[in-house]
């Protein structure tokens, strides 16, 4: 086709596809599995342990679900969402994060007529249009929990902060840290903010240009500035410890003392503010070693289901979400071992076509006794499929040819000696499960 085009002199331009995937997106490859199965293997354990159950929310969802949530001001809302506009004329979003949708879930489900509170967890990507570095991706997973309904009691606050560092735990990772912050009520927070601005008042000439909008749009979010000419400023900014009114105190304090039970050790960062905007009361973030990369991140959102307007009035809500890569670059780092994925012990070899014909039959009869098989359908000499097995590391091969197919039997060769034996076709499955056991 493509020589008679050129013979008319009209061939058509090929439009070259690249091999890349999007900037800050990334594959998984069969050998990088062990990491995520390991992982999932200990969000699901962890999870249940503390009945959490499991949410799967859509990846895509309304666009104004998010825009309201993340707050002016935010990296996310402003900068980092994917939008998209359907032909139906929907705007929708690649969801940045799953809180927002956890709660939309929760009211949708009618989750409160359940046992309150409701504790959720969820696994799944997640995409935000960043700057990609080490440790920040476009495409990225999250582990998640929720505590939605019930009471706006403390002790679930160190529920979360505990059961997020178990589950980093139970992965083996070293020199856990915990920061913890609390950023008060609607109430104490207004005092704040003023002390915020009058103190950054004096510094507005010298500040980046988005924290030159956040001092009128969002001053809290000053203190969440990237940059590292607002660094020095964050540094001695005023402590919204300070400004606490007494029932934020006595949450906090409480949460520190349920803490203390849990033997977790923390250190109060009255700078931290968290990159979303729904946070009240406690906020806190994980790191490993020295890395100011956290792991994992989350707090208290009592508001965010008003301002969704989803109900009226608080709604207690506390929940962390922790980045699968992130960890997994940690699992690595540390040098931590994950379980490989299980090889098969058994490979088949096929030599001629009657004996191929039947083969592929016969390895079913493996798989319905759950038994794994590895083969080379595709080839043909022994040697080569020899080659393979031994490759592969099998403990038995099988051996089926025209000879074997005549006798109705198959040989089944020992991998370490090499000793082989001809068995009765019919057999072949109980006496490969018999020898190894
Ligand atoms: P977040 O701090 O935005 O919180 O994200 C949680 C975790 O996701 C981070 O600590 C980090 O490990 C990972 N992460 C965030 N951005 C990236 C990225 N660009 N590349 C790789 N990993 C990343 C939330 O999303 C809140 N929804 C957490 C929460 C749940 N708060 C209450 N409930």
């Amino acid at each position: 086709m493509a020589e008679e085009k050129i013979k008319e002199g009209k061939e058509e331009e090929v439009e070259v596809i690249s091999l890349q995937t999007p900037k800050g997106i990334k594959d998984v490859l069969p050998l990088e599995q062990p990491f995520w199965e390991t992982l999932k293997k200990a969000v699901k354990k962890t999870a249940e342990f503390y009945n959490f159950g499991r949410l799967d929310t859509p990846i895509l969802e309304y666009a104004n679900l998010f825009h309201k949530a993340e707050g002016v001001g935010t990296d996310v809302a402003e900068k980092e969402m994917y939008i998209l506009k359907t032909k139906g004329g929907d705007v929708l979003v690649l969801r940045p994060e799953v809180t927002p949708a956890a709660l939309r879930a929760y009211f949708r489900h009618g989750m409160s007529r359940e046992t309150q509170p409701s504790k959720l967890y969820y696994f799944g990507a997640i995409f935000r249009h960043e700057s990609p570095q080490s440790g920040r991706l476009r495409e990225f997973h999250q582990v998640g929990f929720e505590i939605l309904g019930g009471e706006d009691d403390p002790i679930y606050d160190a529920q979360i902060a505990n059961l997020s560092l178990r589950l980093l735990e139970e992965l083996k990772i070293k020199d856990l840290r915990m920061e913890l912050n609390s950023l008060g009520c609607r109430v104490c927070r207004t005092g704040y903010k003023k002390k915020l601005q009058h103190y950054y008042s004096h510094k507005l000439n010298k500040v980046c240009e988005d924290c030159k909008r956040r001092f009128t749009v969002n001053p809290l979010r000053l203190l969440d500035c990237k940059n590292a000419k607002c660094a020095v400023f964050k540094e001695e900014a005023p402590s919204i410890i300070n400004s606490l009114c007494v029932v934020c105190r006595g949450h906090f304090r409480s949460v520190l003392e349920y803490l203390d039970e849990l033997s977790i050790p923390y250190f109060i960062n009255p700078r931290l503010v968290r990159g979303l905007d729904y946070y009240n009361r406690t906020v806190f973030e994980i790191f490993s070693g020295e890395g100011n990369t956290a792991l994992g991140g989350g707090g208290r959102y009592d508001y965010l289901a008003e301002n969704l307007g989803f109900r009226k009035g608080i709604f207690p809500a506390v929940g962390s979400a922790l980045g699968a890569e992130r960890i997994i670059d940690c699992l690595k780092e540390q040098g931590i071992a994950v379980r490989p994925v299980e090889k098969p012990k058994i490979f088949f070899i096929q030599i001629g076509k009657e004996a191929k014909k039947k083969a592929i039959a016969l390895v079913e009869e493996f798989r319905r006794a759950d038994i794994r098989v590895s083969e080379a359908f595709g080839k043909e000499s022994l040697n080569a499929q020899l080659k393979l097995a031994d490759k592969e590391g099998v403990v038995f091969a099988l051996i089926y040819g025209q000879r074997e197919v005549f006798d109705k039997s198959i040989i089944i060769r020992d991998m370490k000696d090499g000793t082989q034996e001809s068995v009765p076709v019919e057999k072949i499955v109980t006496e490969v499960k018999k020898r190894i056991k």
